[in-house]
């Protein structure tokens, strides 16, 4: 960090040290003759891919190209150019308060990041001062890059690696939180037997083993989100994981409440290779959450049906050939955009008690089956989740 701190410094100072300019201008040193074209060092920053702004010592925008005013969602503006940075920058404070801090910084950051309030962009930036022959000061350089997209491909990279080694450690914690919970379970059971004559106690102790039980139902999702899916392949018929499914999401019956479960999965529907328990779970999640959303009333319907890959020109057609649609949806209270981009993301919930990973859940399964989930608005309200997964073994479809 330190040397390449250097390595900047010297970089700005040294096309200087050659060339003696003239005291007064020491921004724009001239070039020996001959050798750089008038107007080149302007064009060169000018055209430079990177965002550059650089203020003169008295506060005054010396240099802001139009790269600098795309990232920072401003508007280009030629007159900006001598006026206080402070006024030109101030919708974008986060970075005038880096450039301001640049003259009293003994260290200037080097390949930092920050994340613009603005704009939600992100930048990878380099603050260096720009030195007179004499190494005073003069003005301050902001060099940055707008790493959004960057940070998106290369943020889904590192949080694969970091969420392998997280992984290990949520799951040893995981491991090691389950069986005191359990016990915690077991022996407010064993109280709530021995102190049946006092109502306070049954009430309390009935709360504790509810909570415990909360409690491994977040250890176990947290297990099962960290854990490196293997999957155990066979040949299996949807209707039957769907049944399955709605008896484990019936086992919360505080949830489902009189909400009415429609199913229309057709008993010939080819079958699908893939792991029972884990496309199961796909189901007792979605279903979960419909429940969940729902707050006891209302329907949800769970239909299938097979697709020809090559006439399906939907959104699924990235999942090559014949594929089986499953789509669950409920008439509840749907989900606001605001919210549908997060859904999947670990840990994301907007209830008190969620742990946020249901839906990371699917999706890691449905990821693992080669398929996609698709979510949406249902017509009429609520929200419809589709599950679309390959039918590999096209010689078996009526076998
Ligand atoms: N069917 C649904 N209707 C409305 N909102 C939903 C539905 N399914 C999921 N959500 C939203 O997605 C969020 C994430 O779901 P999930 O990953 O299962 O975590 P959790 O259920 O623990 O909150 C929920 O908190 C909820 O806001
Ligand atoms: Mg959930």
């Amino acid at each position: 960090m330190l040397s390449s701190d250097m390595t900047a410094a010297k970089a700005t100072r040294s096309p200087r040290k050659k060339s003696r300019p003239a005291a007064r201008r020491p921004a724009a040193p001239k070039p020996g003759p001959g050798v750089v074209p008038d107007g080149f060092y302007k064009a060169m920053v000018w055209n430079l891919r990177n965002g550059v702004v650089a203020i003169t010592r008295d506060g005054r925008v010396a240099v802001m190209n139009d790269i600098a005013y795309r990232v920072l969602g401003m508007r280009s503006n030629p007159r900006d150019i001598g006026r206080p940075f402070m006024e030109v920058l101030k919708d974008v404070p986060d970075v005038s308060r880096i450039m301001a801090g640049s003259f009293e910084l003994s260290h200037l950051p080097n390949r930092a990041e920050l994340r613009l309030k603005k704009t939600g962009k992100v930048i990878g930036y380099t603050l260096s001062l720009v030195k007179d022959a004499r190494g005073r000061s003069v003005g301050a350089t902001l060099f940055f890059k707008d790493l959004t997209r960057v940070e998106q491909l290369e943020e889904r990279e590192r949080l694969r690696d970091r969420l392998a080694a997280l992984g290990e450690m949520a799951a040893a914690i995981a491991h090691e939180v389950k069986n005191p919970l359990a016990g915690i379970e077991v022996m407010a059971g064993i109280l709530k037997r021995q102190l049946t004559e006092s109502p306070d106690a049954q009430s309390i102790l009935a709360d504790i083993i509810k909570e415990a039980k909360m409690a491994n139902v977040i250890v176990q999702e947290v297990l099962a989100f960290v854990r490196p899916i293997r999957l155990q392949v066979e040949d299996i018929a949807l209707a039957d994981v769907i049944r399955d499914a709605m008896t484990m999401a019936d086992s919360h019956a505080s949830l489902k409440g009189e909400v009415e479960v429609k199913v229309d999965v057709p008993e010939a529907l080819r079958p699908i290779q893939g792991d029972p328990h884990q496309l199961r779970q796909i189901f007792t999640n979605l279903l979960t959450n419909a429940f969940e959303a729902m707050g006891g009333i209302g329907l949800v319907e769970i239909a299938a049906v097979a697709v020809d890959g090559d006439e399906d020109a939907g959104p699924a057609e990235h999942v090559a050939g014949p594929t089986i649609q499953i789509t669950v949806s409920d008439n509840g209270p749907g989900i606001p955009p605001e919210v549908m981009e997060r859904i999947f993301s670990p840990f994301f919930t907007t209830k008190p008690q969620g742990s946020g990973l249901g839906l990371a859940i699917v999706r890691k399964i449905v990821d693992a089956h080669d398929g996609r989930i698709d979510v949406g608005e249902r017509p009429g309200g609520g929200t419809v989740f589709r599950v679309t997964v390959p039918v590999r073994s096209p010689q078996q479809l009526f076998g």
